[in-house]
């Protein structure tokens, strides 16, 4: 992403920058000398997902960060918000949410519960709305998507790694994709050396994982939208890093 994402920003024409952050500590978590790193190459806001709390040290540095999200329906008590509003490269407020999803997960609070609340209070304070809904189930995701249609620009999808070839704007202007991609090593099993995530479903038996190297993309979605945060067009990106 240091090497990448300056430049990818420039040819993309891309005012603003969201990056799911949730596996950068070496396939497990974030830190905040990471989130830091990220946020300096180019990421304007950072969400997270499942995998939160994998580094502790994490938890503080969410509850005083005005552009790191975690999902807002995890436990109320624990550390950092769901949302953030944070300046594009013209000024304009652009208003990020997080959400996880239920469905094969272990989620405190259904995302549909919270979804409206979180909504307006987004909306309240900017025109432009990104989503990132960290889920399993493309069935969760893409109903999520349709019932935020017309009230968000964006619901990006996350988690399974794998993008998905579904990157659309819906009949209420709101743009969606099921999965926005794995940004790492794709010679690998969603991002681990395939040897070892192999061996640990042939025995059933602990094995550690470790990163891949091998095959690296940044992947995600390009979306364009008007002053109103209405989408216009959204599609697919696959970048190889050389
Ligand atoms: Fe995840």
């Amino acid at each position: 992403m240091e090497e990448r994402l300056p430049a990818l920003k420039e040819e993309l024409g891309a005012g603003f920058c969201v990056v799911n952050a949730e596996n950068t500590a070496d396939g497990a978590g974030l830190t905040p000398r990471l989130a830091d790193r990220l946020l300096a190459a180019g990421a304007d806001a950072l969400t997270l997902g499942n995998h939160v709390w994998r580094r502790k040290e994490i938890g503080p540095y969410l509850d005083s960060s005005d552009r790191v999200v975690r999902p807002a329906n995890l436990a109320s008590s624990s550390p950092g918000r769901g949302l953030a509003v944070v300046p594009a490269a013209d000024g304009t407020p652009v208003a990020v949410l997080n959400l996880q999803g239920l469905l094969f997960m272990s989620t405190p609070i259904s995302p549909f519960e919270v979804l409206d609340a979180l909504v307006e209070e987004a909306r309240a304070q900017a025109r432009i709305v990104l989503l990132d809904f960290h889920a399993e189930a493309t069935s969760e995701k893409v109903a999520l998507s349709r019932l935020v249609d017309g009230r968000v620009t964006a619901v990006f999808g996350t988690h399974t790694h794998v993008q998905t070839s579904d990157a659309r704007v819906q009949p209420g202007g709101t743009a969606a994709i099921t999965d926005a991609g794995m940004t790492g090593p794709h010679d690998s099993v969603i991002g681990v050396k395939a040897e070892l995530a192999i061996r640990r479903m042939q025995t059933g038996m602990g094995v550690r994982f470790e990163p891949a190297s091998g095959g690296v993309r940044i992947e995600g979605a390009l979306v364009e939208c008007d002053a109103e945060g209405r989408a216009l067009t959204c599609e697919a990106v696959r970048v190889p890093v050389p």
